[in-house]
């Protein structure tokens, strides 16, 4: 399905522009929401709402839509009460809600079928001069919303153009494009395609000033300055890999132009049958710690898997388990840390490094020690062989954790003290749910 790229955007507009529809279903909850706002803020007359993020701006994605209402607080509202009473309002405009957490807990809740976020923030008279990320919110809205007008459906393009390719959101759990972010590159290249073809140039030192309206290289790292507060990287939370791979599918699209790039998709899983054969025959060492996901938020939870990961992995290469790659994956019950090495198990002895020669003291200590080998001398150092404690990437892995829980995340690290199993080889197969698998199979990188 490849063709022209400006005949293949005009055929991706009708999967990202909401149906006449949905955008009667949002402005029946819009106004039901305007409703309940105006009856209860009689209560509060200090306070106000703003309708701000993609609803507000009309580039919501087909499908995705969410209204988002922020409640803007007095400067000077002690932060617990903008959070108490922040909340006291979110809860009683919605029909159905639960607790969320971002900057602070905020309502995220369902009005007339649609789903809504109900966020508390400071109204403040500078964004550079912020308490919390979400404070700056209203002055994004305020520059975007004249800028974005008649670019809405670019935004749309660039946004699913992003999700199908597995990187749009700034969560930790994503670490790819913002909203905001996609809006700002639509307003600085002018369109879908000229992000595009733009984007096929950036490297990790490229700067997008958005104020100066400049694009340059300096060395740091890939930056999109905020135009309502300079000092901020607005991708800051988009990955080094994640920019990278942005980068290439901008380039494949360019070459070969197709709708695929605006179509999800669920990927093909391999058969357990055939994963299983695959794990077996190319001779790894291929390690599951699987424990009890923690009860935290995702923003929370994804932090300390990438660390408890590093410190398994960084042990595993001191340790000559030779790692190939490391992982992770959650889903609502389980956490998995995932390890291949080109070692699965190494040699039963290891050797220990003694002193120099010339050290006769040192020397004559190492020398004394009870031991199952004869020391030896190489390099005018002396040497001995000594039994590895554990030979098997398995037992090293369980030895280390263990013994330094503490160092894998706060709650992470809780829930491996309390218990964890180790599948090894097939076995990580144990792990149930198709979700796994898509993680497993590009894991292993298998086609
Ligand atoms: N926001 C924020 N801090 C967060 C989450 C959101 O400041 N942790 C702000 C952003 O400025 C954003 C707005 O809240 O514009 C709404 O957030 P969100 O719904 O996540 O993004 P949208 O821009 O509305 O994009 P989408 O179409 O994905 O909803
Ligand atoms: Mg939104
Ligand atoms: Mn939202």
């Amino acid at each position: 399905m490849n063709g022209d790229v400006h005949k293949i955007i005009e055929e991706a507009l009708p999967l990202v522009v909401p149906s006449e529809e949905e955008i009667r279903k949002a402005k029946d909850a819009e106004m039901e929401l305007r409703r309940r706002l105006d009856e209860v803020l009689k209560n509060y007359p200090h306070l106000e709402y703003r309708f701000l993020g993609s609803y507000a701006r009309n580039t919501w994605l087909k499908g995705n839509l969410e209204i988002d209402i922020f409640i803007l607080f007095p400067e000077d509202t002690p932060k617990e009460e903008l959070e108490r009473i922040g909340l006291e309002i979110g809860k009683s405009v919605v029909d159905e809600y639960e607790l969320r957490y971002a900057a602070h807990p905020y309502v995220h809740g369902i009005v007339k079928g649609v789903e809504v976020d109900v966020v508390p923030c400071y109204k403040l008279k500078s964004a550079e001069k912020i308490k919390s990320a979400v404070d700056r919110t209203p002055f994004h809205h305020d520059w975007l919303k004249d800028r974005i007008r008649g670019k809405e459906n670019d935004v749309r393009l660039l946004k699913k153009f992003l999700k199908v390719a597995g990187i749009y959101g700034a969560e930790y759990k994503v670490r790819g494009f913002s909203g905001y972010l996609c809006e700002l590159l639509i307003v600085f290249y002018g369109s879908f395609l000229e992000v595009i073809r733009n984007a096929t140039e950036w490297t990790r030192n490229t700067v997008i000033d958005v104020p100066a309206g400049k694009v340059y290289r300096r060395k740091g790292e890939f930056f999109v300055v905020d135009p309502v507060d300079p000092k901020r990287n607005v991708a800051a939370n988009l990955s080094l890999d994640n920019l990278a791979k942005f980068v290439q599918i901008c380039r494949e699209f360019l070459k070969r132009p197709s709708l695929d790039y605006f179509v999800e998709r669920e990927p093909e899983i391999p058969s357990d049958e055939i994963i299983a054969e695959e794990i077996e025959s190319r001779g790894t060492g291929l390690c599951a710690v699987v424990f009890k996901k923690p009860d935290i938020v995702e923003d929370n939870l994804y932090p300390q898997l990438e660390k408890a990961c590093r410190r398994i992995n960084d042990f595993l290469r001191r340790e000559n388990f030779l790692p190939l790659r490391a992982g992770y994956f959650a889903n609502e019950s389980k956490c998995v840390l995932m390890f291949e090495t080109q070692v699965g198990e190494l040699a039963r002895i290891r050797r220990h490094e003694g002193p120099p020669f010339e050290e006769e003291e040192h020397v004559e200590r190492f020398l004394k020690k009870e031991r199952k080998y004869k020391p030896f001398i190489e390099g005018g150092k002396f040497w001995v062989y000594v039994e590895r404690k554990n030979w098997k990437v398995e037992d090293a892995i369980s030895d280390l954790i263990r013994r330094d829980w503490r160092s894998m995340g706060k709650n992470v690290g809780e829930k491996l003290k309390e218990g964890f199993d180790v599948l090894t080889g097939k076995d990580v197969l144990k792990v149930e749910g198709r979700e796994f698998r898509k993680f497993l199979v590009e894991f292993l990188c298998l086609k």
